[in-house]
């Protein structure tokens, strides 16, 4: 089979699984060959080695098997990170939540942050590169995205700048903090995901609750006792109004929302404290 036939026969397996099928079917067989996609229209006569594993990894795709698995990276923000399954892909509205929290690290002056929830690593990793002279504290609760954060930690040269710890939420962060940021587990745990995502993305990185913002809730009061000033959340699209009641039961000195940019409700910003000269 040439390369030509090849992207035909695979775009026609992934009909009925992807949204862009020709483009997956690319994607695979640039990565099955290890070499870039504008190849695959460079050498469209040649012959498609081992051809037994890209038809094993088109069936992979076609059961719905998220690429960014099958590749083992994802691009996310500037960078690209190793990910497998038990760890979240990142996903491209997280980039917003790294966008706001950048601009309060400015305008504070943060030098000190917690992550919670760090998954692949890539919030922490991506503000590291951003602030050289920030110094981030990330936790997780599962084993697994510890252990991929600290492969691609270590991949940027990053580890003077980021330490990973095992917790739930800050439980285990006995340093004062400036400011949290997380992207936590916010669906209702009854919301019925996609094939894609329930079948193959980890529980405890999707899953937050009955109603899904429990653990937001959680971070909130976690944050305001160990005394945070500031706390920026990705959140679901639905659940800006509990966030705001809870928000003023618990007493902030305010909290902003944030939309995506299809204009859904996406995350927020909290400062907790009136500052020393206000
Ligand atoms: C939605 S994923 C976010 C991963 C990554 N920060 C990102 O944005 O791509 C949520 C992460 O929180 C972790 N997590 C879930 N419950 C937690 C808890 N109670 N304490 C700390 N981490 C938790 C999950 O294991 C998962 O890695």
């Amino acid at each position: 089979m040439t390369i030509k036939q090849g992207i035909s026969w695979a775009r026609e397996q992934l009909l009925n699984s992807c949204e862009r099928p020709l483009l997956e079917a690319e994607l695979l067989l640039a990565y099955h060959l290890q070499k870039e996609r504008v190849y695959l229209h460079m050498h469209e006569h040649d012959e498609i080695k081992n051809i037994k594993a890209f038809e094993l990894l088109v069936a992979r795709r076609a059961m719905h098997e998220p690429y960014e698995y099958i590749a083992g990276k994802a691009s996310f923000y500037d960078i690209e990170l190793f990910v497998e399954q038990g760890v979240l892909i990142p996903r491209p509205e997280t980039e917003l939540l790294i966008d706001h929290a950048s601009g309060i690290i400015k305008e504070k002056q943060i030098t000190r942050l917690v992550e919670i929830g760090v998954g692949s690593g890539a919030i922490s990793i991506v503000l590291a590169r951003k602030f050289p002279n920030l110094q981030i504290i990330a936790t997780d609760i599962c084993d697994t995205p510890l252990r991929v954060a600290a492969r691609n930690i270590e991949h940027f040269g990053l580890q003077k700048q980021i330490t990973l710890l095992k917790s739930n939420l800050i439980d285990e962060i006995k340093e004062d903090i400036e400011f949290v940021i997380s992207n936590p587990p916010y669906i209702a745990d009854n919301f019925a995901l996609e094939s894609n995502v329930a079948n193959y993305e980890p529980r405890e990185a999707l899953f937050g609750g009955k109603a899904g913002d429990e653990l937001l809730k959680q971070i909130m009061v976690d944050a305001k006792n160990k005394g945070v000033k500031y706390l920026t959340c990705e959140m679901g699209y639905d659940q800006k109004s509990s966030l705001q009641v809870f928000a003023n039961e618990i007493g902030v000195k305010y909290i902003d929302f944030y939309r995506d940019l299809s204009g859904w409700d996406r995350g927020f910003i909290i400062q907790f404290n009136k500052e020393n000269n206000e």
